[in-house]
């Protein structure tokens, strides 16, 4: 579904090769965890998948479909297929709750579907609640609803425990766990091993390339 041929990525400046000739493919993983170190490139990729980043060289398809170009055709594709959790989750701290989530759907106001949302990451009555004035924890799952709000086909998280605590990790693990059931295919950055643990396959990003880890 999601297909990385021969992806080649420079950073701009530095000229530093970030990926190298990069091979990848969602196959029949249902979710996939990629680990790696520090600087290797995850958020990059993450943003590459997202359609955000598309300054490279390959291809990228996404089901048999070629959206490496940017074109506004495959923007709006990438946008109804495709969610990202950034790393700092990108809430306007001074909107509430419901109003984050509503975000993607520009004008066309759903309230029956944001409480839905609400309810599934499990902050019924956070809805009039302002950004800061909840917790990490919180606002984590303010980024799981806003990225869930277009039903996507795949979800793309960028370390969706780093920031909490090992219990709020582990409401977090089986808040995306019950999104895996809704669907949803899973891809997440993390360095935890057990968000590593409930996916079906790891990867490591190492030297520009994803290898595959046996687990
Ligand atoms: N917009 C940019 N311009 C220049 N260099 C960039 C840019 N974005 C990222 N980089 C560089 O690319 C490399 C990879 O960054 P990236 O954020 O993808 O790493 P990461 O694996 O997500 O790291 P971390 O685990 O710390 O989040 C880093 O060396 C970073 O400095
Ligand atoms: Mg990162």
């Amino acid at each position: 579904m999601i297909d990385l041929h021969g992806i080649r990525k420079t950073i701009p400046k530095t000229q530093i090769l970030l990926f190298d000739n990069m091979e990848f493919s969602l196959g029949e993983y249902r979710s996939v965890a990629i680990t790696g170190r520090s600087g290797s490139g995850k958020t990059t990729l993450l943003k590459l998948l997202a359609g955000l980043d598309t300054v490279y060289d390959g291809v990228y398809t996404f089901e048999n479909k070629i959206v490496s170009k940017s074109t506004s055709k495959n923007i709006e594709f990438r946008k109804k297929n495709i969610g990202l959790i950034t790393q700092n989750y990108n809430l306007l701290e001074d909107r509430n709750v419901s109003a984050n989530i509503q975000l993607a759907l520009g004008r066309k106001k759903n309230t029956q579907k944001v409480n839905k949302l609400l309810d599934l990451v499990g902050l019924s009555n956070y809805g009039l609640k302002k950004i800061s004035e909840i917790s990490g924890g919180e606002a984590q799952r303010v980024a799981i609803a806003r990225a869930l709000i277009k039903k996507p086909k795949v979800l793309l998280a960028d370390e969706p425990t780093g920031a909490l605590d090992e219990k709020t990790e582990q409401e977090i693990l089986a808040l995306l766990e019950r999104i895996k059931q809704t669907g949803a295919r899973l891809i997440m950055v993390t360095h935890s091993d057990a968000v590593a643990k409930i996916c079906d396959a790891q990867f490591i990003l190492e030297n520009g390339k994803l290898l595959l880890v046996n687990n």
